[in-house]
C-alpha cells in the first residue's frame, strides 16, 4: 500500500505575513488527520519557509522546497542548497518542475544532480516529469515520460530511487484550468510505473508515490485519486487558499483511506 501524499506547490506566491496565515489555518483544518494515513506538504517561496516550519513544527504537516542547488555551498549568488533547505526545516524538495525547466533552463541533467544533492542530505524529492501541448499532439508523451524518467533518475540505485515522489504534471494542464481526464493520468502514471519496472524492479516500481499535477481542485481529485496508479497530487492555484486546498485533503483521503 502506497500511502497518498498531497503537496501545496505555493509558487512565487505570498509573503511572510499571509504565508504564515495560510499555513496556520490549513494546520487547523488538519489537526484531527491522522499521519499515517496521508503525507501533507506545504512547498512555499525561500524568504517563508522558517516562518512556515516554526507554524507547523509538530503538526502533521511537512515542508518542501521548489528548487535547491547540486553544490553544498559555494560562489553561487542567488542559490540555494539541500543543507540550507535542511536547515531551514525542510523534508521535501520539488526538482525539475516544468517551469524550472521552461524559464530557467532546467534539464534532466541538472534535475539529476540535485535528485542526488538533495538525497546526499536526507531530503525527499518531488520529481516533476511530464510533456507539453506541442509534445501531446506529436504523440510524443511516452518518448518525453521515457526521457524524463531515464535521464533524471541515471545513476540512482533502487534505494535511492524508493524515496523518490515523482509528479506527472502534463504542462498543457498546468495553470490552465484544462485537468488531464482521470484515463489520461492513469495512462501515463502506469507508463511512469512500467518504466521504473523496466529500469530496476517490480517491488520498487510499486512501492513509488506517483502524483498528479496540473488544475486540480476539490471537483476534481476524487475522481483523479481514484485511479489505481495515481498516489496524490501537486497542487498550485488550489493549494493558496484554506478552503480549496483543506477539501482537497479531506476527499483525497476519503478516496484513498476507506476506513
Ligand atoms: P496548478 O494546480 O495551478 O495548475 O499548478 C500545478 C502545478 O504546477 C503544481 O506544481
Amino acid at each position: 500500500m502506497r500511502k497518498p501524499i498531497i503537496a501545496g506547490n505555493w509558487k512565487m506566491y505570498k509573503t511572510i505575513g499571509p504565508a504564515i496565515e495560510l499555513a496556520n489555518g490549513l494546520k487547523r483544518e488538519f489537526y484531527k488527520i491522522e499521519p499515517a494515513d496521508i503525507d501533507i506538504v506545504l512547498c512555499p517561496v525561500y524568504t517563508c519557509l522558517s516562518e512556515v516550519a516554526e507554524v507547523i513544527a509538530n503538526s502533521n504537516i511537512a515542508l518542501g522546497a521548489q528548487d535547491v542547488y547540486w553544490q553544498d555551498e559555494g560562489a553561487f549568488t542567488g542559490e540555494v542548497s539541500a543543507p540550507m533547505l535542511k536547515d531551514a526545516g525542510c523534508t521535501y524538495v520539488i526538482i525539475g518542475h516544468s517551469e524550472r525547466r521552461q524559464f530557467f533552463a532546467e534539464t534532466n541533467d541538472t534535475v539529476n544532480k540535485k535528485i542526488k544533492a538533495a538525497l546526499k542530505h536526507g531530503l525527499l524529492p518531488i520529481v516533476c516529469v511530464g510533456e507539453s501541448l506541442a509534445e501531446r499532439e506529436a504523440n510524443k508523451t511516452f518518448d518525453v515520460l521515457t526521457g524524463h524518467v531515464q535521464n533524471g533518475l541515471v545513476g540512482l540505485t533502487a534505494e535511492e530511487v524508493a524515496r523518490i515522489v515523482i509528479a506527472y504534471e502534463p504542462v498543457w494542464a498546468i495553470g490552465t484550468g484544462k485537468t488531464a481526464t482521470s484515463a489520461q493520468a492513469q495512462e501515463a502514471h502506469k507508463y511512469i510505473r512500467d518504466l521504473l519496472v523496466k529500469f530496476y524492479n517490480k517491488e520498487l516500481a510499486a512501492g513509488v508515490r506517483i502524483q498528479y499535477g496540473g488544475s486540480v481542485k476539490p471537483e476534481n481529485i476524487e475522481e483523479i485519486m481514484a485511479q489505481p496508479d495515481v498516489d496524490g497530487a501537486l497542487v498550485g492555484g488550489a493549494s493558496l487558499k484554506i478552503e480549496s486546498f483543506s477539501e482537497i485533503i479531506k476527499r483525497g483521503l476519503k478516496v484513498k483511506v476507506k476506513k
